[in-house]
């Protein structure tokens, strides 16, 4: 039995239908960050970042998880897996992985602007007037660019004991997120799947340049014969 962690980004999500950001036709090409992800977008036009997160938390109640989320969930029988995910979406989950870390966020729960520990699972559209019991308005429970990533420190630590490290469909643009890596022993064997990746091949470090439906049960695949 192997610890593995898996480090996931929108590219593992893409074969289920949700857009990356910055690939072509990404959600960065056709919206401005800072007019829909950040703290002060929300204070400037609350009601246009609300309905930036209602599309997206819409969308994602008619899609469903694919090959490369149903392997990882799998892999689950042969080692002990945790999934430390930059995707607010809940495939990872719904296909049957028990142990998944969001850093970014959850689509799926909201939570008081005022109090950050209240958080509320959240399936419907958010609007404004939604507020908690404590009557204060509610906000996707997403990390926005300038916020804090709670959950940074517990995952760089999880990343420590990992014997192998798959990185899959993540441009490793966005930090703290992309940093965690450094945390990894020496002897960590890595997997890296990506169409168009962005770093190359070592003695530690596999590439396969393909998309996460082919390369992820490549590499579960392997995985699992050796336990
Ligand atoms: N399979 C695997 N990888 C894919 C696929 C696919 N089918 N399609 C695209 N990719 C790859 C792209 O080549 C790219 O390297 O997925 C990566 C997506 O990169 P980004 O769009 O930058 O997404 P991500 O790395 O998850 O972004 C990190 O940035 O915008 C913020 O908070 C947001 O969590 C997000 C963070």
């Amino acid at each position: 039995m192997m610890k593995i962690v898996v480090l996931s980004g929108a590219g593992v999500s893409a074969e289920s239908g949700i857009k990356t950001f910055r690939d072509g036709n990404g959600l960065w090409e056709n919206h401005d960050i800072m007019e829909v992800a950040s703290t002060e977008a929300f204070k400037r036009n609350p009601a246009l970042v609300l309905d930036f997160y209602n599309q997206r938390r819409r969308q994602l109640q008619t899609v469903e998880p694919n090959s490369a989320h149903i392997a990882l969930a799998e892999l689950e029988k042969h080692h002990d897996v945790t999934i430390i995910t930059q995707n607010v979406d809940d495939l990872h989950e719904r296909a049957g992985s028990t142990d998944v870390i969001h850093l970014h966020g959850e689509l799926l729960k909201a939570r008081s602007t005022v109090d950050e520990n209240l958080i509320l699972e959240w399936k419907d559209d958010l609007n404004i007037g939604d507020c908690c019991d404590n009557n204060h308005q509610l906000r996707p429970h997403i990390v926005w660019f300038g916020e804090m990533v709670p959950m940074i420190e517990v995952a760089s630590e999880i990343i420590e004991d990992a014997d192998a490290i798959i990185i899959v469909g993540t441009s490793m643009q966005v930090y703290p997120a992309a940093g965690i890596i450094q945390y990894a022993k020496a002897n960590a064997q890595v997997y890296f799947i990506d169409p168009n990746p962005s770093i190359n091949p070592t003695k530690r470090i596999s590439v396969y340049a393909e998309k996460a439906s082919t390369g992820v049960p490549k590499v579960v695949e392997k995985l699992a014969s050796m336990s």
